[in-house]
C-alpha cells in the first residue's frame, strides 16, 4: 500500500538523519560531560610584543596627556576619546603586569604600578574634564615611564661616546628623539623611536 511505504520511507529518512547526526551529538555530549577529563581553562595571552605595546598602545596614548595643554578638546567627542587613551594608557599597565610580560615579581611590578597610578590619575581627570590636573599629571606620568625604561630597557640612558657595550649599534644608526636628552638607540632599528 502506498501510504505504509511511505510511511517507512519518511522513517527511514528520519533514522539515516538520525545516524549521521549521531557523531556530532555524541561529540557534544563529551564536551558537556562533567566526568570527561576537560581542557585546561584558556589564560590570558599576549598578542604583541613589549616594543608593539609601547609604540602602538602606550606612547600614542600617553602623549594625549602629555600634548593637553595644547591639544585640549573642545568637545564631547574630543573628551570621550580622551577618556579613552588615559583608560588605554592606564589598562595597558596592567598588560605590562601580565605573568606573561613581567620581566620579575618586585621591581617591574612596581614601576608599572607607577603608570597604572598615573594613568589611573589621568582616567579620572579626563572624565573631570580637568585639564589643570592633566597637566599636573604630565610630570607623574613621564617619570614613570623612565623610571622603568632606566631599569630595564637596553641600554637606556647611555650617552654616546662613554662606555658603549661592544653590542652597541654603530653610530650611524637613527638617532635618538630630541625630546630625550639621555636615550640611546636601541638593539634594533625601530619604526618610530622616541625615548621615554
Ligand atoms: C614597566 C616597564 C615599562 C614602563 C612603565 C614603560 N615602558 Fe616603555 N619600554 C619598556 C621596555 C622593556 C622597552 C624595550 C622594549 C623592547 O625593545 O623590546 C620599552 C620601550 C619603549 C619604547 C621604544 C619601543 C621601540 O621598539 O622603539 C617606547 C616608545 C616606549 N617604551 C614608550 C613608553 C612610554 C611613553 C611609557 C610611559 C607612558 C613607557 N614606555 C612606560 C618598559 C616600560
Amino acid at each position: 500500500m502506498n501510504i505504509s511505504r511511505n510511511a517507512c520511507t519518511s522513517l527511514g529518512v528520519v533514522l539515516l538523519a538520525a545516524f549521521s547526526l549521531s557523531p556530532a551529538l555524541m561529540a557534544q555530549e563529551e564536551v558537556s560531560d562533567p566526568d570527561s577529563v576537560a581542557e585546561p581553562a584558556p589564560v590570558a595571552q599576549p598578542v604583541g610584543t613589549m616594543s608593539d605595546l609601547m609604540v602602538q598602545i602606550i606612547y600614542p596614548a600617553s602623549d594625549a596627556i602629555f600634548y593637553i595643554a595644547t591639544r585640549t578638546p573642545t568637545t564631547t567627542a574630543a573628551w570621550s576619546a580622551l577618556e579613552g587613551q588615559t583608560l588605554m594608557l592606564a589598562e595597558s599597565a596592567n598588560l605590562l603586569m601580565m605573568p606573561s610580560r613581567a620581566r620579575d615579581e618586585d621591581q617591574w611590578m612596581r614601576d608599572a604600578k607607577l603608570m597604572l597610578d598615573a594613568g589611573e590619575a589621568a582616567f579620572f581627570a579626563a572624565k573631570d574634564r580637568d585639564v589643570e590636573a592633566l597637566i599636573e599629571l604630565n610630570d607623574q606620568l613621564y617619570q614613570s615611564c623612565v623610571t622603568c625604561h632606566r631599569h630595564y630597557r637596553p641600554r637606556y640612558g647611555r650617552r654616546r661616546g662613554s662606555g658603549r657595550p661592544l653590542d652597541a649599534p654603530p653610530l650611524d644608526a637613527p638617532p635618538p628623539d630630541a625630546r630625550s636628552p639621555d636615550a640611546a638607540p636601541g638593539p634594533t632599528v625601530a619604526p618610530r623611536r622616541v625615548g621615554r
